[in-house]
């Protein structure tokens, strides 16, 4: 089966659930033997999207005390008890007055000194906030809440904001009217450039779509112009427990834990040469060397271990076979130039002149 066959097998069927049209065109008639139409129900699972006019928005409701509890419970642990925490994201409550409710811009958007950009200050739309709490919060159990949890959730959001007061009932009735009171409702606009733009008092440039593409005397090594500061660095000292589903990260080496503060779990502080070769080995994986090269294990490429004993201390001839590849030293299969950073090169090279170690 060629590879554009492959793919269609599978996006087929997500494409079908995206809507009534494509079930129409009928695909699995189309293409004989290829996906099948997605059933009723597996559309409904996919189809929970609220849109800015409110369709699509389940029937119920839910009272700020209610949303209170909802809060307390599933909430406030990341969030902090009145939304004001930037433990695990920017603060979601904050910044808003009763003038912004009024007006529908939140004042606080336009001062260079006002310390954070919270969600409820940035945002327009209402039916973003249902739905993407009913989607994809409380983050460690994404789409456990009830219908009527999330609009209790929400009207105790809006009530923290000035928006609603309490007693108040948020519902699929008065939700449209509620949105007309949202501070930001009216800040919504494509009438900006690069930030910092208009509001900050610049006269707006063009947006950075009007870019041209470098043609001549380009840079070609990118340089690092910021970096999270060693102090920060896993601050909450589990780094690379965070990290660990999904490896390192750009720009920052987040395999890499802190000598001075033990990793959890661990317990131990570990050494900065053993956290050195960690590190080369995500880079492995980074650079997809490990698709050809297994650590002791010979792949299409030998065995890095095997590598290792033949360039015993050569870094320097190491990083040049790295980026330009070969042929002939192991077999008859060609070792494909590699297109990595200079530094992650010479990480690599360094790490396999001194043996490979784990
Ligand atoms: C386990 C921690 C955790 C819990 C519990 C949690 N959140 Fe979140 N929340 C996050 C993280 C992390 C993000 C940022 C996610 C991202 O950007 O991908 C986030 C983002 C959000 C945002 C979007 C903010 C924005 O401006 O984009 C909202 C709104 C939100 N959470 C509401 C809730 C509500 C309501 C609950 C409880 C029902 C909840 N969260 C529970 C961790 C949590
Ligand atoms: C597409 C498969 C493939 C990928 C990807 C790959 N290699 Fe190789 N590599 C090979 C093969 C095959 C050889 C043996 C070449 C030969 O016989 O000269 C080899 C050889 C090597 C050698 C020894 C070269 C020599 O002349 O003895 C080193 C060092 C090496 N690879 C490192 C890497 C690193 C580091 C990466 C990732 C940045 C990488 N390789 C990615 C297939 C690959």
């Amino acid at each position: 089966m060629s590879k554009w066959l492959e793919l269609r097998r599978v996006f087929f069927p997500m494409l079908m659930m995206c809507g009534a049209t494509a079930l129409a065109q009928k695909p699995a008639d189309a293409y004989p033997g290829v996906a099948r139409l997605a059933t009723a129900s597996e559309v409904a699972a996919w189809d929970i999207d609220v849109r800015a006019d409110f369709k699509g928005l389940p029937k119920g409701a839910g009272s700020v005390a209610q949303g209170q509890d909802v809060w307390e419970a599933k909430c406030a642990a990341c969030h902090g008890v009145f939304g004001e925490s930037n433990e695990v994201f920017n603060p979601v409550i904050g910044g808003v007055t009763a003038q912004d409710v009024e007006r529908g811009r939140v004042a606080n958007l336009t001062r260079s000194d006002y310390p954070s950009r919270t969600t409820l200050m940035k945002l327009a739309t209402l039916s973003t906030l249902w739905d993407y709490i009913n989607r994809a919060m409380p983050w460690n159990a994404p789409k456990s809440l009830s219908v009527n949890e999330v609009y209790a959730v929400v009207a105790y959001m809006l009530h923290l904001s000035e928006v609603v007061p309490d007693p108040f009932v948020l519902s699929d009735h008065n939700i449209a009217q509620v949105q007309q009171r949202m501070p930001n409702r009216l800040g919504m606009t494509t009438d900006h450039a690069m930030w910092p733009g208009r509001e900050w008092g610049r006269r707006a440039s063009r947006p950075d779509t009007a870019n041209t593409a470098c043609m001549k005397n380009c840079a070609t090594d990118p340089q690092v112009a910021s970096l999270l500061p060693d102090f920060a660095r896993n601050a909450h000292g589990n780094l690379r427990d965070q990290n660990r589903l999904v490896g390192p990260q750009r720009g920052a080496n987040t395999l890499l834990a802190d000598a001075s503060a033990p990793s959890a779990g661990v317990g131990a502080a570990i050494s900065p040469l053993a956290a050195g070769n960690k590190a080369s080995m995500a880079l492995l994986t980074q650079h997809n060397c490990t698709a050809c090269h297994g650590l002791e294990r010979k792949i299409v490429g030998p065995a890095l271990t095997d590598v290792a004993k033949r360039y015993n201390g050569q870094a320097d001839v190491l990083v040049v076979k790295i980026k330009s590849g070969g042929v002939g030293v192991w077999g008859p299969i060609p070792m494909p130039a590699q297109n990595l950073p200079d530094a992650d090169a010479k990480a690599i090279a360094a790490w396999l002149a001194r043996g490979a170690p784990r």
